[in-house]
C-alpha cells in the first residue's frame, strides 16, 4: 500500500512555461501593477466565466470584505451580525473597520449562519449582516434578504469559498449587497493571493474601485482607502489557471463522489442543496463524537494522511474580543468536523486510501 503523504489541500499548479509566457508579457509591457493589461484580461475572462458584469479583482478577500464595510458606509461602532464558524478573516475584516462582530449560531446541516436566530440578535446598533457561504454551501439567502429589508441592514456575503457556485440558476455572488471571493492558493481557482469583489450596484463598484487605489483617482483625493491593487504577476497566475478551471472542477467532483460513495452512512455529510450548483471547493465530514474525530484524525496522521480540524476554535471564543456570545451548535460541529484531502493532484487511488483508513479508524 502507498505511503505517500496526503495533505488537506495543495494549490493547483499550471504548467510553468504557460505561466512564464504570461509573466514575459508583463516584462515586455514594462507593467507590473496599476490595473494593467493582464489584470484587465483576467477580469474579462472571469466575468465571462462567472456570467457577471463589473467584478473587480483585489489583493485578498480579507481586504475585499473590509472595503465592502467601508463602501457601504457602515460607521465605526456599528454591530455586524456574523458567523462563529469561518476562517478568522471574516471577523478581522469587521474589527479592522472598528465595528463589533455579533455572533449568531449556525445551523447543523450546512454549517451556515442560522437565519432563524438572526432577528433576536438585532439591536439599534446593528447595521449589517456578514454571513459566509461556508465550504461553498449557500446561506439561507431568501430569509437573510427578508430580514435585511425589514431592519434596513446591509448584507455582505463572505463568498471566499464560493467561486463559480450558482444559486437558483445565477451566480451566488449576485445575492446580497456585496459578495467577496478569495483567490488565495488553497481555493478552487487562485491567483496565489487575491480576491474578487462583486456588487450588482454599479455605484458601489465605483466606490470599491476608488477605495482599492488609496481613495484617489489621479490627483483627485476623495477619501481614505486601501492599496488593494492586484499585481500583473498575480493576474498572470489567474490567466494561467483559468484555462484549467473546468478540468479542476471535474477532477474534484470525481474525488468527492468517491468520498460520498464510501463514507455516506459512516459520517454526517453536509445536506445537498437542490438550488445550488456546487463546484466542489471542499469536502468535510462530521464525526459522531469528539472522541471519534480525535481517533480518526490521529489514525490518519499516523498513516501520513493529514485532514484539517477546520476553523477551530470558533470565532465567538477568540480571546481578544470585547464580548463573547454562546454558539453551542457551532462549537459542537467545530469539535467534530474534519476537512478531507481535496485537490487537483490527488489521485483517485489516494482518495480510496483516505476512505479505507477513515473507515478502519471508525470501525476499530
Ligand atoms: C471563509 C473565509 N473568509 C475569508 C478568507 C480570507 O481570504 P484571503 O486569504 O483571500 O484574504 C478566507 C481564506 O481562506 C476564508 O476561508
Amino acid at each position: 500500500m502507498s505511503n505517500k503523504e496526503i495533505f488537506t489541500t495543495k494549490p493547483f499548479i499550471p504548467p510553468f512555461d504557460e505561466y512564464a509566457d504570461l509573466v514575459r508579457r508583463a516584462f515586455d509591457n514594462e507593467e507590473f501593477t496599476n490595473h494593467a493589461s493582464l489584470l484587465t484580461e483576467l477580469e474579462t475572462k472571469l466575468e465571462y466565466y462567472l456570467k457577471l458584469d463589473g467584478l473587480q479583482c483585489v489583493t485578498s478577500a480579507t481586504t475585499g470584505l473590509q472595503m465592502a464595510v467601508k463602501a457601504l458606509e457602515i460607521e465605526p461602532g456599528s454591530e455586524i451580525i456574523t458567523t462563529p464558524f469561518s476562517y478568522v478573516a471574516t471577523t478581522t475584516a469587521i474589527l479592522a473597520e472598528k465595528c463589533e462582530p455579533v455572533y449568531v449560531d449556525i445551523e447543523p446541516d450546512n454549517f451556515n449562519l442560522d437565519a432563524d436566530k438572526i432577528e433576536r440578535a438585532i439591536t439599534p446598533k446593528t447595521k449589517a449582516i456578514m454571513p459566509v457561504h461556508i465550504f461553498g454551501y449557500a446561506c439561507n439567502i431568501e430569509k437573510i434578504a427578508d430580514i435585511a429589508r425589514k431592519y434596513n441592514l446591509k448584507v455582505i456575503y463572505d463568498a471566499a469559498h464560493a467561486f463559480a457556485a450558482e444559486y437558483k440558476g445565477k451566480s451566488i455572488l449576485e445575492y446580497g449587497d456585496i459578495s467577496v471571493v478569495s483567490l488565495q492558493e488553497s481555493k478552487l481557482f487562485h491567483t496565489v493571493e487575491g480576491g474578487i469583489v462583486y456588487s450588482a450596484d454599479k455605484s458601489l463598484m465605483e466606490r470599491i474601485n476608488l477605495l482599492k487605489q488609496c481613495g484617489h483617482i489621479d490627483d483627485n483625493f476623495i477619501t481614505d482607502g486601501f492599496n488593494a491593487r492586484l499585481s500583473e504577476l498575480h493576474a498572470a497566475m489567474g490567466l494561467a489557471n483559468i484555462k484549467y478551471i473546468d478540468k479542476i472542477i471535474e477532477k474534484r467532483k470525481k474525488l468527492c463522489e468517491i468520498y460520498d460513495n464510501r463514507l455516506a452512512g459512516m459520517v454526517k455529510l453536509p445536506k445537498k442543496q437542490p438550488d445550488l450548483t456546487y463546484k466542489y471547493p471542499y469536502y468535510v465530514i462530521v464525526l459522531k463524537s469528539v472522541e471519534e474525530k480525535d481517533k480518526v484524525l490521529s489514525t490518519l496522521c499516523e498513516k501520513g494522511i493529514y485532514p484539517w480540524h477546520c476553523y477551530y476554535p470558533t470565532l465567538n471564543t477568540l480571546q481578544y474580543l470585547k464580548n463573547h456570545q454562546q454558539c453551542p451548535v457551532a462549537e459542537d460541529i467545530c469539535a467534530r468536523i474534519l476537512q478531507m484531502p481535496l485537490y487537483y493532484q490527488l489521485e483517485t487511488d489516494d482518495a480510496e486510501r483516505v476512505c479505507d483508513e477513515t473507515i478502519k479508524a471508525i470501525r476499530d
